[in-house]
């Protein structure tokens, strides 16, 4: 299986998901990496681990679905099987969706449903829950929604703050992204409904 990583910023996932690869803990070949942000660090460890990078700009489209449709062409011309988004700052158009149905995987940084949206990290640590962490899921239609493949729990120490927190959880999504972009390259990832079934 040949995938895609599309990241907009620092891309620790995407560093992470290259050593998965590397060392076979993914057995799948991530073909291209794609960004919309001329200067995304992503970029630079994509080029390092000489893996293909392309930067697309969003101001060179009208809308949001012709910038998809550029996107969707390159992923095309990559063979890509399926799609990671790691740190992608963008809503995807219904017709990048519809050209990949269930073959996009995310991450969140909360444990969904709980604290959707952009600071998942601090709206946790501010609400003051005792345990919080990185959820891997489907990307549908609906933001930070879809169906979940894996969790990890990251507990919440009196002592952190927030950035010992962002670093825990961090190390956590390095660790729980490669295993789920696996377990899918691998087939071993049914969805029934709302449920993921592993194995
Ligand atoms: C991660 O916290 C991820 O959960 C969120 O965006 C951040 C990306 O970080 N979707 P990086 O670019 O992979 O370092």
């Amino acid at each position: 299986m040949n995938f895609a990583v599309l990241a907009s910023g620092h891309g620790g996932n995407l560093q992470a998901i290259i050593k998965a690869v590397r060392n076979e803990k993914i057995q799948a070949d991530l073909k291209v990496v794609i960004s919309d942000k001329k200067d995304a660090y992503a970029l630079k460890r994509a080029h390092r681990a000489k893996i293909p990078a392309v930067y697309i700009n969003p101001k060179d489209f009208s809308n949001r679905e012709s910038f998809d449709r550029e996107i969707v062409a390159q992923l095309r011309k990559f063979k890509i099987d399926f799609v990671v988004l790691a740190g992608y700052m963008r809503l995807l158009s219904g017709f990048f969706l519809r050209q990949y149905p269930d073959k996009i995987l995310n991450i969140h940084p909360s444990l969904l449903p709980a604290f959707k949206g952009l600071h998942g990290i601090k709206d946790a640590f501010e609400y003051g829950v005792r345990l919080t962490g990185p959820t891997v899921h489907f990307v549908i239609d609906e933001v930070d929604s879809g169906m979940i493949i894996l969790q990890e729990a990251v507990r919440v120490q009196s002592q952190d703050t927030l950035e010992t927190l962002e670093k825990k959880i961090h190390q956590a999504e390095h660790r729980v992204y490669p295993k789920a972009i696996d377990l899918f390259a691998r087939g071993k990832l049914k969805i029934v409904g709302r449920k993921v079934i592993v194995g």
